[in-house]
């Protein structure tokens, strides 16, 4: 069959549930990753043929995509900055939304460590935060996303990883390994943690999406990434944020930071459990799509650590 022809039956059989240009982007990214063929390809080979052996994957593909299963679980990959990670059922496929939580991390880190070198060339002080000896860790890790972004752009970094979910940390050890991290991952459940760290940085994305909200996902999400990894009751949406802010108050050394992803609907609410835990220099910041997103706050210098 002509590779046009197939593209067209893409079309067709998707064009219900997904835009044009949603469609277009699963052909291409299919045929790069089955057949090694760049998107230019219809181009410059406009009758390209393939063989049966060629099509199949692409029509097995297709079948899935109808049932509305991500195409990052069908390929079995996503990408995460500058990094390929593999993904299935058992994790959340990482989004653009965690990659700027990240990125806030690292420039603070990069603030931090160009403040330290001046402090450093005006005298002989040392202090305790630069990238050689800080200690960072990962709650809810699912894929290792997080964790593996912040061990590779801060390789001296000690980075712990934590989930409750076994399977899930089966791929995060999995996705360490090719992209040549070191990470201690951990099975521990953050409700209940028993977890002797001492940390420098704590950053989590934690289960947010109330039931209320499942009305407004798309049904890829709802229907195939784990819920474990998604939701909360409607009663106590911020049961994770208690937790990890319980947890960063006794684990976090005096001026520490925890990074969170929140919930876009409950920006001040989340900010508003922080303060009360003690937390001080607590900033919210909206993500690229305009929505309150993440926060940042730091353990106090004078803490009285309860
Ligand atoms: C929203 S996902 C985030 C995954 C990944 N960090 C990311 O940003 O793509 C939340 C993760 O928290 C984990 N999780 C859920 N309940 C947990 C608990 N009680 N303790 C620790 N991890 C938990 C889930 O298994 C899931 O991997």
């Amino acid at each position: 069959m002509l590779l046009k022809e197939i593209k067209n039956i893409f079309h067709d059989e998707l064009g219900k549930t997904y835009p044009k240009e949603e469609i277009d982007s699963f052909f291409y990214r299919c045929i790069e990753h089955y057949l090694k063929l760049e998107r230019f390809i219809l181009a410059i080979q406009p009758e390209l043929v393939l063989t049966k052996e060629e099509e199949q994957p692409l029509f097995e593909a297709l079948s899935q995509l109808k049932q509305e299963m991500p195409l990052q679980y069908i390929l079995g990959t996503a990408h995460f900055m500058d990094l390929e990670l593999h993904v299935n059922g058992a994790v959340l496929i990482p989004r653009p939304e965690t990659e700027e939580l990240v990125e806030w991390i690292l420039e603070d880190c990069q603030t931090k460590k160009k403040n330290l070198d001046a402090e450093r060339s005006r005298s002989v002080i040392s202090t305790t935060l630069n990238d050689h000896s800080l200690r960072i860790l990962d709650i809810g890790t699912g894929s290792g996303c997080i964790a593996i972004a912040l061990a590779k752009h801060l390789p001296h970094a000690k980075v712990y990883a934590v989930d409750v979910s076994e399977r899930a940390l089966e791929v995060a050890r999995e996705n360490a390994r090719l992209n040549q991290v070191d990470i201690t991952f951990l099975k521990n459940d953050i409700l209940a943690p028993e977890l002797e760290l001492e940390l420098d940085i704590i950053v989590s994305n934690p289960p947010y999406v109330r039931e209320l909200e499942k009305e407004e996902m798309k049904n890829n999400v709802k229907d195939h990434e784990p819920s474990l990894a998604l939701f909360v009751s409607d009663g106590d949406p911020l049961v994770f944020y208690r937790a990890i802010a319980q947890f960063g108050r006794t684990r976090l050394k005096e001026g520490g930071s925890l990074y969170l992803e929140i919930n876009q609907y409950l920006g001040e609410e989340t900010k508003a459990l922080l303060k009360a835990h003690n937390f001080s220099e607590i900033e919210l910041r909206k993500d690229i799509f305009g929505n309150d997103r993440m926060l940042k706050a730091q353990q106090k210098w004078t803490s009285n650590k309860k």
